[in-house]
């Protein structure tokens, strides 16, 4: 399918009245897992479409571009509404989390699994890692204060064991700087893939920097605020692979490009047939939207849209799987890797004044209190082991204690490592 190819509709035809923007809330016990995470990650694409747009036209000085843009940045935050609406009042803040997190794990793995760039892949395999992590501790603050196993919520799709452990995520924010891909000579799945990570981890980023402090109690507060952190690294990780030197309006048709293949991967997948209709209704409002910037392109810059995306068919479709063999094998190999500069290094290779151990002595220095290990040391004391939900078990020998968490692996140096495949 080619977005180029299909008719676009009259862009002011596709403005909903309010009746048809609020839409039928999902039924939180019988929603398929993958339909809750395709739209927990289309909500994300969605509000980083109206945050890019508002930054373009804040740096643009074309009065007629600035109202193009007014009018597209109205449709795309509908959408944004349309979607994010779809959550309903009964399902909990936390319960939504552990929809966040299982997003970041199934999203990453295939993007990682269908990604040519092998630099861009290990970015994608080094933070997946920790997004497991996030996975392992919200769910013990969900049985700890609500009894409640977020299996249940994330069926069979995702094991819930420890990854390299949140603790030893904190790393000097120098090391959060990648080397960016350059858009002349990247496949197209490279320029997809970066973007939504990217716009996926943003969204992870805002929902705990706006929700994190409305947890009810001390210890999920403190979960929430530290896992924040780690979310700020991540979207500096993957927002360093963007090529800066491509043009406000190449990145504004890559933009569209990547909600016309997400609308139509999840259109083809999904099965809730509400949802569905949605997804197959954004689609043609995007390929309005790309139709339009592609002009635009032409016009202001003398750009055909071919020189941005050489082939407009789409690649693989997005499609979202079991993985849990492909995390295991990852965690196995790079659990206790951490970032060195531009690429990344077991943490027993570093030298002691290396900026991961400063940064690490900064935030953790009185380890028994640090919130990632707070929660499971409580549901511990309380359940005498950990909440997991393993379909193996954690392939490494260090994380595998359910009675006691592992605040040295991937962390101290020299660590204790053992590994068992
Ligand atoms: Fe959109
Ligand atoms: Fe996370
Ligand atoms: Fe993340
Ligand atoms: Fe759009």
């Amino acid at each position: 399918m080619n977005p180029f190819e299909q008719k676009p509709s009259k862009m002011e035809d596709v403005i909903l009245p309010w009746s048809r923007l609020y839409p039928e809330p999902y039924n939180k016990q019988s929603i398929d897992p993958y339909t809750k995470i395709r739209i927990i990650l289309m909500n994300g694409i969605e509000v980083e479409a109206s945050l890019f747009q508002h930054q373009f036209h804040r740096n643009c000085q074309n009065n007629d571009l600035r109202r193009e843009l007014a009018l597209i940045r109205r449709i795309e935050q509908q959408q944004q509404k349309h979607i994010n609406w779809l959550k309903p009042i009964d399902e909990t803040q936390l319960e939504t989390t552990i929809g966040y997190e299982h997003v970041a794990v199934d999203l990453t793995a295939w993007l990682a699994q269908n990604e040519p760039n092998a630099y861009v892949k290990q970015a994608l395999d080094f933070a997946l890692l920790e997004d497991f992590d996030h996975l392992y501790r919200y769910a013990n603050l969900l049985d700890l204060d609500a009894q409640i196993p977020a299996q249940k919520l994330v069926k069979s799709y995702v094991d819930i064991t420890p990854g390299r452990p949140t603790i030893a995520e904190h790393r000097f924010p120098y090391d959060s700087v990648k080397t960016p891909i350059d858009a002349k000579t990247a496949d197209i799945r490279t320029k997809l893939n970066t973007l939504i990570i990217t716009a996926a981890e943003q969204q992870t980023m805002n929902f705990y920097m706006n929700v994190g402090n409305s947890y009810h109690n001390d210890v999920g507060r403190q979960l929430y605020q530290e896992i924040a952190m780690i979310e700020e690294d991540h979207v500096s990780h993957y927002g360093s692979l963007l090529d800066p030197n491509c043009t406000w309006l190449e990145q504004w048709l890559l933009h569209e490009y990547m909600e016309c293949y997400l609308y139509y991967s999840f259109y083809q997948d999904e099965l809730d047939l509400a949802i569905k209709a949605i997804w197959e209704q954004h689609l043609q409002q995007e390929i309005t939207h790309l139709h339009k910037v592609a002009d635009l392109l032409r016009q202001l810059e003398g750009t055909e849209w071919q020189s941005v995306i050489p082939d407009g068919t789409f690649p693989k479709l997005l499609q979202f799987h079991d993985t849990r063999d492909y995390v295991r094998e990852v965690l196995a190999k790079q659990g206790s890797l951490t970032a060195n500069g531009q690429l990344y290094a077991p943490v027993s290779t570093l030298p002691p004044d290396h900026p991961f151990f400063l940064y690490q002595e900064m935030v953790n220095q009185d380890i028994l209190s640090v919130p990632s290990h707070q929660v499971i040391s409580r549901h511990q004391q309380r359940f005498n082991i950990d909440y997991r939900a393993e379909s193996s078990p954690n392939p490494v020998q260090a994380l595998s204690d359910r009675t006691k968490d592992n605040t040295s692996f991937a962390r101290q140096h020299p660590p204790k490592q053992e590994i068992s495949v």
